[in-house]
């Protein structure tokens, strides 16, 4: 169909990593993100902060991405971006680089919807990596998103269910500061549980309707049951920790895992792939891998770099929409709220 050569520059700044990355038709030559370590210290991201490192990171962050990929600016076909959803002085950032590249070179310029970028990361080619066939349920698991979508095709997905309050990462991660962990503290949750008894400590899952999510309650749930425990034993988090971390992450993987299994039985579709940095944790990974034994799924894990933010994702949701001349324009703005 393509035997031309088409580069795509795809540029992510929707939240705290300014990345870019270029794509030769499906396959990535480069992906490079700056990550924003200043959030650290605040125990998350501020959104202020996040705006201004972007401004310093962009130019540098796209400088090398294209001479990691050996490719000129002259020579690209096109320049995608984030439109949204994410923070909106993030947002602007990327937006107003990539209108000023596209115009300054004078090649098309292409929208891109974040969430369907974190689920079309399934498209670039990758030697190891099965493209999940139509129509699929995609769980898109992250500090900022939890959704179930069914992806009918490319541009054609319905969020069949998504959260009520807060995101899966989230609740990782407030858990975590509860328990005194750095932040992110999803990886170091991880890592604890595998030493630790996920039967020690029960929490209880929400009851929410359908194949909506809520974790805003496990996380009062969390708060109320250390008060109560450290009361009776100063000592308590520091001598149970490990079983703390598993009992927390197994009630989690629960709760997502009853929801998928629900959306799966609901519209009969067995192909399942997961995307978004939760999708990092050995225990999901594991509950997907067990559904293919116990009810008959196959599913697909992205190559990790794509699956937290980044542009690699942009850039073939760029590729894909180039290839069905979908461009925008120059009066296209960035939308915080942008939905699937
Ligand atoms: O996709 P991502 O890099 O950024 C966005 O939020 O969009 O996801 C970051 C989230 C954080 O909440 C982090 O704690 C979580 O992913 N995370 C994990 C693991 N690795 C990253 N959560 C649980 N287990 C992990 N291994
Ligand atoms: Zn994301």
């Amino acid at each position: 169909m393509n035997s031309q050569n088409i580069y795509i520059l795809g540029i992510e700044s929707s939240c705290d990593d300014t990345a870019a990355a270029v794509i030769h038709n499906g396959k990535i030559l480069s992906n490079i993100i700056a990550n924003q370590k200043i959030h650290e210290e605040y125990g998350g991201v501020v959104p202020e902060l996040a705006s201004r490192a972007h401004q310093q990171n962009i130019v540098p962050v796209v400088d090398q991405a294209l001479k990691k990929a050996g490719v000129t600016k002259d020579q690209l076909s096109a320049v995608a971006f984030t439109k949204g959803p994410g923070l909106m002085g993030s947002l602007l950032v990327g937006t107003s680089f990539a209108k000023s590249l596209a115009y300054g070179l004078n090649i098309p310029l292409i929208d891109v919807n974040h969430m369907q970028a974190h689920i079309l990361a399934h498209f670039i080619d990758e030697v190891g990596f099965d493209k999940p066939p139509f129509p699929f349920l995609a769980m898109t698991i992250s500090g900022g998103h939890t959704q179930i979508v069914k992806v009918n095709n490319h541009f054609d997905m319905e969020v069949i269910g998504e959260t009520i309050d807060d995101a899966v990462g989230e609740a990782f991660d407030k858990s975590g500061k509860l328990l005194g962990l750095g932040y992110p503290a999803g990886p170091e949750i991880d890592k604890r549980a595998k030493l630790g008894n996920p039967q020690a400590f029960k929490f209880s899952k929400p009851k929410v309707d359908g194949l909506n999510f809520s974790f805003s309650g496990l996380k009062t749930a969390i708060l109320y049951f250390i008060q109560r425990e450290v009361k009776n034993n100063p000592n308590f988090i520091e001598e149970n920790l490990n079983d703390i971390c598993a009992s927390i992450q197994y009630t989690i993987i629960g709760i997502l895992t009853d929801k998928l299994k629900k959306a799966s039985k609901e519209t009969g579709i067995k192909y399942i792939a997961i995307g978004g940095g939760v999708s990092a944790n050995s225990g999901i990974r594991q509950a997907l891998k067990d559904g293919e034994s116990k009810h008959g799924w196959t599913t697909y894990v992205p190559k990790f770099e794509f699956t937290t933010d980044n542009a690699a994702m942009i850039a073939i949701v760029g590729y894909l929409k180039y290839l069905d001349k979908d461009f925008t324009t120059q009066n296209v703005m960035a939308n915080a709220r942008l939905k699937i």
